[in-house]
């Protein structure tokens, strides 16, 4: 008797994803496609390292501190080559891959956010980005980032403005950094978002205790890594509850095929995994056998009828 093997696919803001796992936003090295393709057939899509107009070097080192066990600090400062560069150069080969190519992008005002996306999709490789990721959230550059990310006001006005001139689905992610983020992601739909992601880094800091000093340069750091995990369903439970109709990328501390059900279970429709991936490159094979065997058990024809089963 043949095995019918378990659908791991969703179909989310209208782009059809092979399976619900993809990359968060950063989580690998700038030469990001050479660490995807061995695992392109365990990925749905592919988020871009966050982008802005113009290159950015990034912060001072350190940039990272291992947390053993519960995660890690990042404090990047979102280097990245540029809009153009990724436009001409990184958009080609990720879509190379076969998967929906979701670009992210973050600026310092909802007018340059809006001359980005104009930008991109007015390029002739602006036709291989599926999606927008808004990143409104990193906490680790001084203008823009998790301050803009922390306002209704700022964060209506940029999915406004990017929803305006352009026709593909924007997602808009999210901080944990604020006192209420179901009212940021409200402001974010209200703004014509066609999904979320939810979370972004957690604000964190480390001591050396030699120097007696703060370890980065700037003090205050993205935490992120299993530690993180409960700040994320907690996140992403209250968004789904709140907008039951608007897709949810679920994002943070993710490490197992369990924790990716916790997130399918809690609301959201597809999920990013990024510092694990640190410790263990092939975790996406490992996940996507471990989910077909869970679904396989439960006889579970498609993981996606498992999106907020946990409310109903
Ligand atoms: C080294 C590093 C770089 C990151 N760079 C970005 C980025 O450029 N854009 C972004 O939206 N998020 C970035 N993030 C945040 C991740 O996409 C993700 O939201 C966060 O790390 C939580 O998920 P995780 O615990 O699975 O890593 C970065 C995270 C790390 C660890």
């Amino acid at each position: 008797m043949s095995t019918v093997i378990p659908s791991l696919s969703n179909t989310v803001a209208g782009i059809q994803f092979s399976s619900v796992l993809l990359n968060a936003s950063g989580a690998f090295n700038a030469h990001l496609f050479n660490e995807l393709y061995p695992l392109k057939e365990a990925m749905g899509g592919i988020v871009t390292k966050t982008v802005t107009q113009q290159p950015l070097a990034g912060n001072l080192q350190p940039r990272t501190v291992e947390l053993p066990g519960i995660g890690m600090l990042n404090s990047i400062g979102l280097q990245n080559p540029g809009l153009i560069y990724s436009l001409e150069k990184d958009i080609p080969a990720l879509k190379a891959l076969g998967l929906p190519v979701i670009l992210s992008i973050s600026a310092h005002s909802s007018l340059e956010f809006a001359q980005m996306a104009e930008y991109a999709f007015s390029h002739p490789n602006g036709s291989l980005i599926e999606a927008l990721e808004l990143n409104l959230s990193c906490p680790n550059v001084e203008k823009g980032g998790v301050h803009f990310g922390s306002a209704q006001d700022s964060v209506r006005e940029a999915l406004q403005a990017v929803t305006s001139v352009c026709n593909k689905p924007v997602f808009a992610k999210l901080t944990p950094n604020v006192g209420d983020i179901v009212a940021i992601g409200g402001a974010a739909i209200e703004g014509g978002a066609a999904g979320l992601t939810a979370i972004n880094t957690v604000l964190g800091a480390a001591i050396d205790i030699q120097r007696r000093k703060p370890i980065m340069p700037r003090v205050s750091a993205g935490y992120s890594g299993p530690g993180i995990k409960p700040i994320a369903i907690h996140a992403i439970w209250n968004l789904r509850k709140h907008f039951p109709e608007t897709p949810i990328m679920g994002v943070g501390g993710v490490s197992s095929a369990e924790d990716v059900l916790e997130f399918l279970m809690a609301g959201a429709s597809l999920v990013q995994v990024g510092t694990i991936c640190f410790r263990n490159p092939l975790i996406f094979k490992e996940i996507t056998e471990a989910l077909q065997a869970f679904c396989t058990a439960e006889h579970i024809s498609s993981i996606a009828e498992l999106s907020g089963c946990a409310h109903r």
